[in-house]
């Protein structure tokens, strides 16, 4: 079947933004019956020896949880994602994972965590639209389409 997307990446750190990417997402991926991967990177770099360990566990215990919380957001909208947790550079692990698994579209929030509005893109997005083979969507923070079953546009 030809589709206009077989495999699509949704990108999250767990913040607000994120939780719009993945309403969009998952919009999408029912839309055009689509594969959805939602991939998230602990980003573990930056700590001196003695914390990393220590750091490296916490935060891919942080992914795990986020990344679960998604799938099950999704499986409550008839949606099975799969779920991918990487390690490092966040925009590059998104590009390589969406290069690997043969996605053909990468979905992200325009901010994250940091959350500073002031800035027009946060750095990952910005970074993965920089470098990204596929389409990048960049969805807005007040995109609230079936976010957690409230239905705020009036579809569905
Ligand atoms: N660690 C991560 N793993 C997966 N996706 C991420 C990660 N960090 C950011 N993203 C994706 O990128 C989007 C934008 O986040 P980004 O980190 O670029 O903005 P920010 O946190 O506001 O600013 P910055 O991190 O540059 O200070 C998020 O909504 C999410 O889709
Ligand atoms: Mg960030």
């Amino acid at each position: 079947m030809n589709r206009l997307y077989s495999h699509i990446l949704v990108a999250t750190d767990g913040s607000s933004f994120s939780e719009a990417a993945v309403c969009y997402a998952m919009r999408l991926a029912k839309a055009t019956g689509a594969r959805l991967t939602i991939i998230h990177v602990a980003n573990v770099h930056g700590y001196v020896e003695v914390l990393w360990h220590d750091m490296r566990r916490r935060y891919r215990e942080e992914g795990k949880k986020v990344l679960e919380e998604v799938r099950e957001h999704c499986s409550i909208e008839g949606i099975e994602a799969d779920t991918l947790l990487e390690e490092g550079a966040p925009y590059l692990k998104i590009v390589e994972a969406a290069r690997r698994l043969n996605c053909d579209l990468i979905i992200l929030g325009s901010h994250g965590h940091s959350g500073l509005e002031k800035l027009l893109l946060g750095s990952v997005t910005e970074r993965v639209i920089g470098i990204s083979p596929v389409p990048v969507v960049v969805v807005p923070p007040d995109f609230k389409h079936l976010k957690k079953g409230k239905h705020v546009h009036g579809e569905r």
